[in-house]
């Protein structure tokens, strides 16, 4: 059995890879390359051009919790099975989330900018306690969230695709037909679900017209799941009044991006989940996942492919 583990790992991560899968035969690669004909497996990225030169291959594994940069066509076509590092980032994500809903509602920026001029500038600002959070995406990161707002005397709106799997913590679950009454009943509206062909655009010139005036709209799990023309627009005309983002259309986000300069909206440059634990958390997935790999068991974190996620 050979597979292929790209990225960086040291000698230790290689060691403890290698005894999850004894009966295996690992090559560490910078990246999948001729080599691909022999293997069974591989984690990281396969290009779609060499997936036609894999016909031993039958499990990718995705480093990243979105797959939104591995799954090709071709890996959609094939029988290969998929896996991702879901759940890894959960915990800081939703730290992230906080983080951005607590600065844009105190409009923290307004202090740093008086802290940089040594100026005294107080101003009366909000509670989150009493305001209404709605979760677009009740994964491992938006249960989460639901749990840290609960925390935060919140009252918790959610939005999945399967409605009927509880969702602890979620004061009213919304179906996809009640997307507009979601988006308008909520205070902060944060997006933590995957970049699929069901959510790419799915925050439109219409989702943003459909919030309050008063709402903020907080992304930090993909770009491109709102359309950041239709969110620039939103903000300038005062249609919502802030956002917060981790996640950006084109990233790195350019230089003369408009996003930088407005007064309402928080950049972050992709970094919420960017912890030593969530490394860790997605080491351990890999390792658990190639011991079942080497042994025939099922393997967990299956994405179903269709589904995008
Ligand atoms: N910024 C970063 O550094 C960073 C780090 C880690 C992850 N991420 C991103 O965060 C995402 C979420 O991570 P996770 O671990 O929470 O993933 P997860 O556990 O797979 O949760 C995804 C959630 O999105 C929901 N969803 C999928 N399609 C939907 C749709 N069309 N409408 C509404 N909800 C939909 C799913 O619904 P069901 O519950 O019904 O299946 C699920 O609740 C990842 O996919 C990744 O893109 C970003």
């Amino acid at each position: 059995m050979n597979i292929i583990i790209t990225g960086d790992q040291d000698e230790d991560a290689r060691r403890r890879l290698r005894d999850a899968a004894p009966s295996a035969r690992l090559e560490f690669a910078a990246h999948v390359d001729g080599s691909i004909g022999a293997a069974d497996a591989v984690v990281g990225h396969v290009p779609e051009a060499l997936l036609a030169r894999a016909p031993r291959l039958r499990w990718v594994h995705s480093p990243s919790a979105g797959v939104d940069g591995v799954l090709s066509d071709g890996l959609l076509a094939s029988d290969v099975t998929l896996t991702s590092s879901t759940g890894n980032g959960a915990i800081p994500l939703a730290e992230h989330a906080m983080l951005l809903l607590l600065m844009l509602n105190r409009d923290a920026p307004r202090w740093m900018r008086a802290q940089s001029e040594r100026r005294w500038d107080r101003h009366v600002h909000g509670e989150l306690a009493g305001k209404t959070i709605g979760l677009y995406g009740l994964g491992h990161a938006g249960l989460d969230l639901a749990a840290k707002a609960k925390a935060f005397h919140m009252n918790v709106l959610g939005m999945r695709r399967r409605t009927g799997v509880p969702a602890p913590g979620v004061d009213e679950l919304f179906g996809p037909d009640d997307f507009p009454r979601f988006l308008a009943e909520s205070d902060f509206v944060v997006v933590t679900a995957p970049l699929t062909a069901a959510t790419a655009g799915r925050f439109d010139r219409a989702a943003f017209a459909a919030m309050k005036r008063t709402a903020c709209f907080v992304c930090v799990s993909r770009g491109g799941i709102a359309d950041d023309g239709a969110l620039l627009d939103a903000l300038r005309r005062g249609e919502i009044a802030g956002a917060g983002l981790d996640a950006h259309g084109v990233e790195p986000l350019p230089a003369d991006s408009p996003f930088w300069s407005l007064p309402n909206v928080i950049v972050t440059p992709h970094n919420g989940a960017t912890t030593r634990e969530t490394a860790r958390r997605g080491f351990d997935i890999l390792l658990d996942n190639l011991g079942r790999f080497a042994r025939g068991e099922p393997l967990r974190n299956v994405v179903d492919k269709a589904a995008g996620y």
